[in-house]
């Protein structure tokens, strides 16, 4: 890119952020972010956090704003609406899924729990509204652990939609879980090739791994965590070097935590390019953001009859993480 055309991108962004900063005042909004979205637009959020801090901070610091914009993916605005029922909830884009909420449609997860009678069920909070509400508590990649050992040890469990999740929490609890077969299709492009190469290259360097990675790569792991458990890891090591193995967005806050620090992100198997990135969150622009606050549009509608259903187990799985 040109000088100008550089300056220009600048300016552009500049004004986005003006304009979006004075729509939030007028609006009496507040933003949440995933550390997934664009760098921008994490620095223009009130709050930037993992799946568990957002539906933390949407049940208790929402309340005073009149709408709540979620930067993210519509499971997450979904989880804002069921907390949060009297606010108006925004999302830049309406078409940011998640493959992982896709491969566990409700029918079928309903008819598994019913051929696994006696079980709890406890899904990943990366799920339809409808899955939700088949489930007996909700757990995110930060309170998994604390949860699946807080049933008794005799519980029959079925744990939904990601296999790779389910079967790392099986690992460090003992656990046997029954298992849905669904996955992220972003953190299954991670191979033992590409991070063995870059250990090869940087052998001090700590591996940093989400768990919704599969097995042999978590097995490479100096650290196994959810975003928020990876940034501060990697916030507090005396290490100068690490290999990220999660969606590249991460790094922009480990980036600017961390300044004199290298973080190296492990790309996608397929691929020599440094990027793991999420379509859907990648869907969310400031330009987006601004319109979204400007039209108070798309808007996160739920019933309110499934959403009641869909509140209880998130409301279990906050208390339970807050224990
Ligand atoms: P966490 O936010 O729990 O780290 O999960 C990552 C993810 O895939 C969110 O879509
Ligand atoms: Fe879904 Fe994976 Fe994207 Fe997270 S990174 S939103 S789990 S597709």
């Amino acid at each position: 890119m040109d000088c100008s055309c550089k300056s220009s991108t600048e300016a552009r962004g500049e004004t986005l952020k003006a304009e979006i900063l004075q729509l939030k005042k007028d609006k009496n909004a507040v933003i949440l972010a995933h550390y997934y979205v664009d760098g921008a637009l994490q620095d223009i959020a009130d709050y930037v956090g993992d799946s568990l801090a957002l539906a933390q901070k949407a049940a208790a610091e929402c309340a005073d704003a009149d709408i709540v914009v979620m930067c993210g993916v519509n499971f997450m605005a979904d989880t804002v609406k069921v907390l949060c029922p009297g606010k108006k909830v925004l999302v830049p884009d309406n078409t940011a899924g998640c493959s992982l909420a896709d491969s566990c449609p409700a029918d079928d997860f309903e008819a598994f729990i019913k051929a696994h009678p006696g079980h709890t069920v406890i899904s990943y909070v990366n799920t339809s509204v409808d899955v939700k509400a088949l489930s007996d508590v909700l757990v995110t990649s930060g309170n998994a652990r604390k949860i699946v050992d807080s049933m008794p040890a005799d519980a029959r469990i079925i744990f939904g939609p990601d296999r790779n999740l389910g079967s790392y929490i099986n690992s460090v609890t003992g656990r046997d879980m029954v298992l849905w077969d669904g996955a992220c299709h972003v953190h299954e492009r991670f191979s033992v090739d590409k991070i063995a190469e870059l250990k090869l290259q940087h052998p001090d360097a700590p591996v940093l791994v989400h768990p919704e990675c599969k097995r042999p790569v978590v097995l490479m792991a100096d650290k196994v965590g959810s975003t928020a458990v990876l940034l501060d890891y990697a916030l507090k090591s005396d290490a100068r070097e690490f290999i990220v193995a999660t969606e590249s967005g991460i790094l922009h806050k480990m980036r600017q935590g961390a300044p004199d620090k290298t973080f190296i992100p492990v790309p996608p198997a397929d691929s020599t390019c440094g990027c793991n990135d999420c379509a859907y969150m990648k869907l969310n622009t400031l330009e987006k953001l601004r319109d979204c606050l400007r039209d108070e549009a798309p808007e996160i509608h739920v019933d309110p009859e499934l959403a009641e259903r869909a509140l209880r187990p998130i409301e279990r799985m906050l208390e339970l993480s807050a224990r």
